[in-house]
C-alpha cells in the first residue's frame, strides 16, 4: 500500500457515469486512495464528464477553471493536486482538452479505467498530460477489482455497454463505441457479491441494454430476459430493474417478463424521442409512432400497472409545428409517468449536426416549455393516484428531516415516510398520504 490520498469524483450524465465512478474509486484504493466529498482536500480529482449535449460538456470547462483556482490555493499550501478528465468528453475530445484546460493533466477514455491507478502514478512520477482513450483490446470489467465492501440496497451494475444504432443526432456510438455485452457469468458473479454485501435491487445498464447477448457458458447469447429469469432466483435480490431501452430490442420474451418474474419491477424507460415518422426516419430510429403505440399497448396487457418513461427531442432539424404536435398527441395518447426531455443539440460529428435546416432556439424553447408542461402534469396525475394505496417502498436511506427516511415504490417513485434508520434496506409497506410532481409522502404500516 502506498501513503494515503484523497480522491474527489464529481460525476456528469447518465447512471452509466454513476457506475463508473464508483468504479473508479475502488480501482484505486488498492493504491491508497480514499474518496473524499470535499474537493479543496483531494490530492486527485476526476471529472467523469457527459458529452450527450452540448450543455453538459460545457459544464465541464467552467468545472475546470474553478478547479484550476483549486489547485494554485493548494500548490501555495506545498500541495499537489492530479486533475483527471474522464468520461464521454475524454473519449470525444482527447488531447484537445489540456490544449484548452491546461490545468488538466490526465485526459482518460471509459474503456481504460482499469489502467487509472498506474496513470496516476505516472502523472505523480513527474510525466506530463497523459491522454488515454484508445478503445483498449482488453477486457476492463476483468481487470477492474471485485465489488467487496458493504452497499445501498439499490446498486447499479453494467452489463451491456455502447451502441451501433447510430440514431442520426446521437454521440454515444462513437464516444462508448460499438456495443458489448458481458458474459453472462461475470454478471452474475458480480451480482451475487453485491446482494452478498447489501444490495436488494439491481439495476442493469446499457445504453441499449434490451440488445443485451453477452455469451453464456457454452458460448451462445443469451438475451436480456433470459439474463433477467436467471438473476429473479438469486436469493437475496428483491428487485431487478434495466435501463435504457430501444423500442426495436422489445422483444416477446422481455416483455412476458414484465408478466412473469416477479422481482422485476414495474417501470419501462423506453425512448421514443418523436411523435412524428418523418422525423423518426431522419433520426434513423427505425421505428415508427405507431409501432411505439403497440410495443406500449403489448407491455400493458403483460403489465397494466407498469409505469411508462421516456426521452424525448423537440426541434430535430427540419421539425415543423405539425411534426411536434405530432409528438404531444403521443405524449397524450400514451400518459407517461415519468420523462425527461431536452432541445435538440447539435453534436459535432453526428449526422444530423450538418442537416442544413436546424429549428431556431426560440422555437425549440417555447416547443421544451410546452412539452414539459404536459409531461409535469401526466407526472402529477400518476403520483396523484397513488394516494390511499399502500406500496412496498424499498428503503433507501435516512432523510434530511431527523426521523424521516427515503425510499422509492416499484415504479420508481422517491417516497418519504417517518420511521427509524434500522427499516434502512428493507421493503415496508407504506401507506401514501400526498403527492407532489416528484415524490410520496406515506406511513409505514404496523407489521
Ligand atoms: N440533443 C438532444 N438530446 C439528445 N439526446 C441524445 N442526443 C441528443 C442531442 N444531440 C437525448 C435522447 C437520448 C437521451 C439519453 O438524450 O433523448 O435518449
Ligand atoms: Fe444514442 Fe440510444 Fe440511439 Fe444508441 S439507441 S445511438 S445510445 S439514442
Amino acid at each position: 500500500m502506498s501513503s494515503p490520498r484523497t480522491v474527489y469524483v464529481k460525476t456528469f450524465g447518465c447512471q452509466m457515469n454513476v457506475y463508473d465512478s464508483e468504479r473508479m474509486v475502488e480501482a484505486l484504493v488498492p493504491s491508497g486512495f480514499i474518496e473524499t466529498k470535499e474537493i479543496v482536500d483531494a490530492d486527485l480529482i476526476v471529472l467523469n464528464t457527459c458529452h450527450i449535449r452540448e450543455k453538459a460538456a460545457e459544464k465541464v470547462y467552467s468545472d475546470l477553471g474553478r478547479i484550476r483556482d483549486i489547485k494554485i490555493e493548494r500548490e501555495t499550501r506545498g500541495l499537489r493536486t492530479v486533475v483527471t478528465v474522464a468520461g464521454c468528453v475524454a473519449q470525444a475530445e482527447g488531447a484537445e482538452i489540456s490544449r484548452r484546460a491546461p490545468v488538466v493533466d490526465l485526459v482518460v477514455g471509459s474503456q481504460s479505467y482499469h489502467r487509472l491507478p498506474g496513470l496516476v502514478e505516472r502523472i505523480e512520477a513527474g510525466e506530463r498530460r497523459i491522454v488515454e482513450t484508445a478503445f483498449p483490446d482488453d477486457d476492463k470489467f476483468a481487470q477492474l477489482p471485485t465489488r467487496a465492501g458493504v452497499r445501498p440496497p439499490s446498486a447499479f451494475l453494467t452489463v451491456q455497454e455502447g451502441c451501433d444504432k447510430f440514431c442520426t443526432f446521437c454521440v454515444v456510438p462513437y464516444t462508448r463505441g460499438v456495443e458489448f455485452s458481458r458474459p453472462v457469468a461475470d454478471v452474475v458473479r458480480e451480482a451475487q457479491i453485491l446482494v452478498e454485501n447489501g444490495v436488494r435491487e439491481l439495476t442493469l445498464l446499457g445504453q441499449n441494454v434490451n440488445g443485451y447477448h453477452g455469451a453464456g457458458e457454452d458460448g451462445s447469447p443469451w438475451p436480456l430476459a433470459r439474463l433477467l429469469n436467471h438473476l429473479d432466483g438469486l436469493r437475496g435480490l428483491e428487485r431487478l430493474r434495466y435501463v435504457t431501452s430501444h423500442p426495436g430490442d422489445m422483444s416477446d420474451d422481455l416483455i412476458t417478463a414484465h408478466r412473469e418474474l416477479e422481482s422485476l419491477m414495474p417501470y419501462l424507460h423506453l425512448p421514443v424521442q418523436s411523435g412524428a415518422d418523418r422525423m423518426l426516419a431522419a433520426m434513423n430510429r427505425k421505428h415508427s409512432a405507431d409501432d411505439y403505440r403497440r410495443i406500449i399497448s403489448r407491455v400493458r396487457e403483460a403489465r397494466p400497472d407498469i409505469a411508462i418513461s421516456t426521452d424525448i427531442i423537440v426541434g430535430f432539424p427540419g421539425e415543423t409545428d405539425a411534426e411536434f404536435q405530432a409528438t404531444l398527441d403521443l405524449v397524450n395518447e400514451i400518459g407517461f409517468a415519468q420523462a425527461y426531455s431536452f432541445k435538440y443539440s447539435q453534436r459535432p460529428g453526428t449526422p444530423a449536426a450538418s442537416i442544413e435546416c436546424q429549428v431556431p432556439d426560440d422555437i425549440k424553447t417555447a416547443r421544451l416549455l410546452q412539452l414539459q408542461n404536459l409531461l409535469e402534469r401526466q407526472q402529477r396525475s400518476f403520483n396523484a393516484a397513488c394516494i390511499g394505496r399502500v406500496l412496498p417502498v424499498l428503503f433507501e436511506r435516512r432523510g434530511r428531516r431527523e426521523g424521516h427516511i427515503v425510499g422509492r415504490t416499484p415504479y420508481l417513485q422517491l417516497v418519504h415516510a417517518e420511521a427509524t434508520a434500522d427499516a434502512v434496506g428493507h421493503i415496508l409497506p407504506v401507506t401514501i398520504s400526498a403527492s407532489t410532481r416528484n415524490s410520496l409522502t406515506g406511513t409505514v404500516q404496523a407489521a
